[in-house]
Formats: structure tokens, sequence, C-alpha cells
């Protein structure tokens, strides 16, 4: 063996063999190699080596079976929902758990692999090594490189060719996996679907736009009441028929200071669950009535071109907070104030709902209403203005 010079110049380095390079690095980083010993003969594959590279290549095959298994139940599996006793019922339930149990046991898998593969192929070493600081310099570089070399060579998975496929497979599903869900997220804000209670999937409707003049889908206004959620649910999930979750309300179900959480009501939707769920699911159809005592209703600022959007003390606004869409549930009733509790924005009741305190820079939109010949509070038309935080095309 030949001397490993100290301080070795560009020519030694290049002269010096991966293993003279190996012995430098450990020597330059003070690493005491105490002891190091392969797990297997050199040159010789025993039979004890195959069964040991078996189990190793069985770990990693499960954990890339499991991590595709997820990719395909991320994909194909019937994940929308469906209610009890309806067809699909239990494989609609069975998405989540599928979905949990195939990464995991991916994961799981893996791991088991990894400690194994150490285990039963990482040669036995004990280092010691004193710490020091500083940068690297050009020495130290050169000399881990040839010691990642080395711990690739001696670890043996070069040369285990089957066992290093499915670690690699396994590795790159599971990473794979960890990125397919985001795939969920993407969705195309431009694309015009059906016009229902959640708006047409644009951003520029809500449930409120079927009582619009100029709907997207061209067919007539709806007539749309204010409707107030009465939180009522069904054990089994089977509402009778006839039976709603929303309810009309009328001008004087609200007193004076009062404050509302409304949603879209359909006249064609009345007394029918499903569709009043899905008003109430529709991300953007919050609206938040406000019954101002008459002393404070003489002094609402109205807004430019909505003079006509209340009706008498009434205004209802969107519940959307302008700075990120959060709901703003919250009311001060002696500073007239709405709150949104996300990042502490304020919008003033008085002066149509514009933002006096925090980081939304627009006003809550207000929903014109109106009260039909029934005494029941119904939308006059759509917000003229999109609802939430700002995009791209917002003009407003
Ligand atoms: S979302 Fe309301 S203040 Fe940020």
């Amino acid at each position: 063996m030949s001397e490993t010079p100290k301080n070795p110049s560009p020519a030694d380095l290049d002269r010096m063999s991966e293993a003279e390079l190996v012995r430098l690095g450990t020597e330059l980083d003070e690493v005491d190699v105490r002891h190091r010993e392969n797990r297997w003969p050199e040159g010789v594959t025993t039979r004890a080596e195959k069964r040991a590279a078996r189990t190793v290549t069985t770990w990693f095959a499960l954990s890339a079976l499991f991590a595709l298994a997820f990719a395909v139940v991320y994909i194909f599996w019937p994940w929308e929902y469906r209610g009890e006793g309806e067809d699909g019922y239990w494989l609609y339930m069975a998405y989540t758990p599928l979905l949990g149990g195939t990464i995991g046991l991916s994961i799981l898998f893996l791991g088991f692999g990894a400690v194994q593969f150490t285990k039963k192929f990482v040669p036995d070493e004990v280092s010691v090594q004193t710490r020091h600081d500083g940068l690297s310099d050009e020495v130290d570089r050169r000399t881990i490189v040839a010691e990642l070399n080395d711990s690739w060579k001696t670890s043996t998975i070069g040369r285990r060719k089957v066992m290093g496929g499915f670690l690699g497979a396994g590795v790159g599903l599971i990473g794979l996996s960890a990125i397919l869900p985001l795939g969920g997220m993407i969705k195309n804000p431009w694309k015009r679907g059906e016009m229902t209670l959640a708006g047409d999937g644009t951003l520029h409707t809500t449930g409120w736009t079927l009582a619009s003049d100029n709907r997207p889908d061209g067919l007539p206004a709806e007539k749309v009441y204010l409707g107030r959620d009465t939180g009522k649910v069904y054990p089994d999930g089977h509402p009778p028929a006839g039976e709603g979750r929303l309810e009309r309300i009328r001008v004087d179900d609200l007193a004076a200071g009062g404050l509302e959480t409304v949603f879209p009501l359909p006249a064609s939707a009345l007394g029918n669950f499903e569709e009043h769920m899905h008003a109430l699911h529709g991300s953007r159809n919050a609206v938040l009535v406000v019954r101002f005592r008459p002393e404070d209703a003489a002094r609402v600022i109205k807004r430019k071109g909505q003079e006509n959007f209340n009706y008498g003390d009434l205004y209802a606004y969107s519940k959307v907070c302008t700075h990120l869409g959060c709901p703003t549930p919250l009311y001060e009733q002696q500073t007239h104030r709405f709150l949104c509790p996300c990042h502490q924005s304020q919008f003033d009741a008085l002066e149509y709902a514009k933002p006096v305190f925090g980081p939304a820079a627009r006003a809550l939109p207000q929903l014109p209403i109106a009260v039909d010949n029934e005494g029941y509070l119904v939308a006059n038309g759509d917000f003229v203005e999109p609802v939430g935080p700002a995009f791209w095309e917002r003009r407003s």
C-alpha cells in the first residue's frame, strides 16, 4: 500500500486510487475507523446471501406494489359521493381507507426493506469523528465523492439489479404518490358547467346568479328566496318527502339590530332537502342579512349605483371575506362592523361594508333584496361583482 500524502497536490489527487482517496478523506476528516467488516465474503455468493437479497427485494417489491396500488385507487376508484342505500355506497366509503392503507403499507414496507438492507448488506462499521467547523476545501470535496462512491460499491446495491430496481421503484412511486393528490386541486377556472345552486363552476357566479336577468346559461331569472338554515338532520340520511333544510324568512323574522346568515333558496327547490344541501355547500353562497335599528339606518352611506339594493332597514352582504375568502361571521353591534377572524379584517356595515381595518381591500359585495307579495325576502337579482378574494380577471 503506497503512503497517502497528507497535503496532496492536484497532481497527487489525480494519481491516487479511490481506496487511497477514501483513506485520505477519513484521515483528513479525523475519522477513526475502529472496526469495518463486510457482511459477506467478496467474490463468492453464498446461499445465505442470496436468501438475504431475496428478503430485501421482496420488501422493496411490496413497497412499490402498494405505492402503485395507491396511484391506481387515487385515479380510478369511484370517489364521488354516494348516500347510504345508493348504488356504489360501499365503494365510495372504501375510497379513503384504501388510500390510507395502500400508502401506509408502501411506506412501511420501504422502511422494512431499508432496515433489512442496512443490516444485511451495508458493511458493519464503527467510526469516530471529531467535529470541526468551517467550509469544505477542494481536498474535502474530492475525498467525500470518493467516500460516497465507496459506500455505494460496498453496499453492493449497484450489482444487485433487481433489488436496486425495486428500491428505486418504491422510492419513486412513493414520491409520485405524494405529488399525485395535488392533481385533484387542478381545476380549469374558466370552464363553464351547468348553472346550479353552487354557480356554474367559474368564480363569477354563485347560487344567487339564478336570480339574474343575465344568467350565463341564457335561461330566465328564477325567484330566489333568502333561505335560513334550520340545521335539520336526519340520522338515517333520508328526510321525509317535502321536508327541506332551508326555510324562507319574512321581513319581521329579523329583530332590529339582528343578523342572519342566508343561502339561495329557489322557488323550484322549496322542500327539496338535497337541493338545499347544495345551496349550503356552495362556497360563495353565504350572505349576511343585517337589520339596522331605525336610528342606525338613518346613518347608512350607500354605495354609488347601489342605492336601491336594501329593503328598508335590511341590508344583505356577501359573507365571503374579500381578503382570502374566509367566512366573515362576526358582527359587532355597537360599532356595526363585520369581523373576519382569519386576518382580522373589519368591514363597516353602515357604509356599504367597506373595509376599515386589516388586509381586505374591497367592500363585501351587496346583494340586492326585495320582498315578494307574500312578505318573503327574495334576491332582487345577482351580485353586481364577483364575491370573495381577488382573481385575475376580476375588475372590481
Ligand atoms: S380572509 Fe378575511 S381577513 Fe384574511
